[in-house]
């Protein structure tokens, strides 16, 4: 039925469907659960580290030891998956901690395992947060330059697809469940397809990192992650703002290289693309990173009492969830998971 085929006022008075809390929660449309969020977790070397970030409250970088008792109160609340993000001991130009049997992540993900099995442990596979120039790939840089009719900070391209196979698979023996390539480097979700093909993971899923877009609201990220560039900036990969019919294009050849889930990034300035994405892939599940700098923008004006916290948080997961979402990768997922549990109308 379109609109103008409903009766007007007075037969029609939209109001009587808003009179109550109970009419309301019977005709609302999007429901929030914990069960849709992903919550991001930075894990560092050292003991007993419970690191604030100061971009962003509330959110702290973890030592593996403090792991356990953070595990068991994201499954108390209900929340079924984590993604993980490590800092490394050492930066060096290719990121080798990446692909270390002992590296950071690949400990968290055993602690996480044998704190709770049932955890769903998502790693993010990318090369910004152990390379020491803080690109997400190799660059086109040193001596052996290889590309002389590119930049020195060229992120080149096939020579990163190499080392990202070498992480997925560090990860998924250390029993990571689902990988999440990030870098937004051509080709990376069939070469990370096809080397757990090869080495007999092929039940391994792939989110992808498919639609990403070069963001600010990726400040405070850096901030605890301890990768931000050190020189340039991420144009030559990422998507620009302005486009959106680019996006069809990165979704479909992910689609075709055999994603398992679809993810646009960020999630609050992009609601547009997350209902294209839903509408053209109805087939596939979608995830949408409401990033850090979304997060902290919140909690900024919340702590200056401009906002109410829990009111636009709310308000903000659901809009995700609405405009096509199944899946929310937030920072608020912890607070929003206990609004949920004790929520009115
Ligand atoms: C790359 C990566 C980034 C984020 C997630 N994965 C940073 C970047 O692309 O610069 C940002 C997430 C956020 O801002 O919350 N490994």
């Amino acid at each position: 039925m379109t609109a103008n085929l409903l009766p007007t006022f007075p037969t029609s008075r939209p109001r009587r469907l808003r009179k109550s809390p109970e009419i309301r929660a019977l005709v609302r449309e999007t429901h929030l659960s914990p069960k849709d969020f992903i919550f991001p977790l930075f894990v560092r070397h050292g003991k007993d580290i419970k690191q604030e970030i100061s971009s962003m409250p509330g959110i702290y970088q973890w030592s593996v030891d403090n792991l356990a008792d953070e595990i068991k109160e994201i499954s108390t609340l209900g929340i079924p998956a984590v993604i993980l993000f490590g800092i490394p001991n050492k930066k060096d130009p290719i990121g080798i901690e990446n692909y270390d049997p002992g590296g950071i992540v690949q400990q968290a993900i055993q602690e996480i395992k044998h704190t709770n099995p049932e955890m769903v442990v998502i790693t993010d596979v990318c090369l910004c947060e152990y390379t020491d120039h803080g690109h997400c790939g190799i660059l086109n840089h040193g001596p052996e330059r290889p590309y002389n009719n590119l930049p020195e900070d060229y992120v080149l391209n096939d020579e990163t697809l190499d080392v990202l196979r070498k992480v997925v698979i560090s990860h998924v023996k250390a029993g990571a469940d689902i990988v999440a390539p990030s870098g937004m480097i051509d080709g990376m979700v069939g070469v990370i397809r096809q080397s757990l093909d090869e080495a007999q993971f092929e039940h391994i899923s792939i989110l992808s990192y498919a639609i990403k877009y070069s963001s600010f609201f990726y400040g405070p990220f850096r901030d605890a992650a301890e990768s931000p560039p050190a020189f340039g900036d991420r144009k030559s990969h990422q998507m620009d703002p302005a486009n959106s019919r680019e996006a069809l294009r990165e979704a479909a050849l992910d689609v075709k290289e055999g994603a398992d889930f679809l993810m646009v990034k960020p999630a609050l300035p992009y609601l547009d693309i997350i209902r294209l994405i839903r509408q053209t892939y109805p087939e596939l599940p979608l995830a949408a990173y409401n990033v850090s700098g979304e997060y902290s923008m919140l909690k900024a004006a919340a702590a200056n009492g401009w906002l109410d916290e829990k009111g636009v948080v709310l308000e903000a997961l659901t809009s995700i969830k609405r405009a096509g979402a199944d899946l929310i990768l937030t920072y608020h997922a912890k607070e929003a998971a206990a609004w949920l549990e004790t929520n009115s109308n």
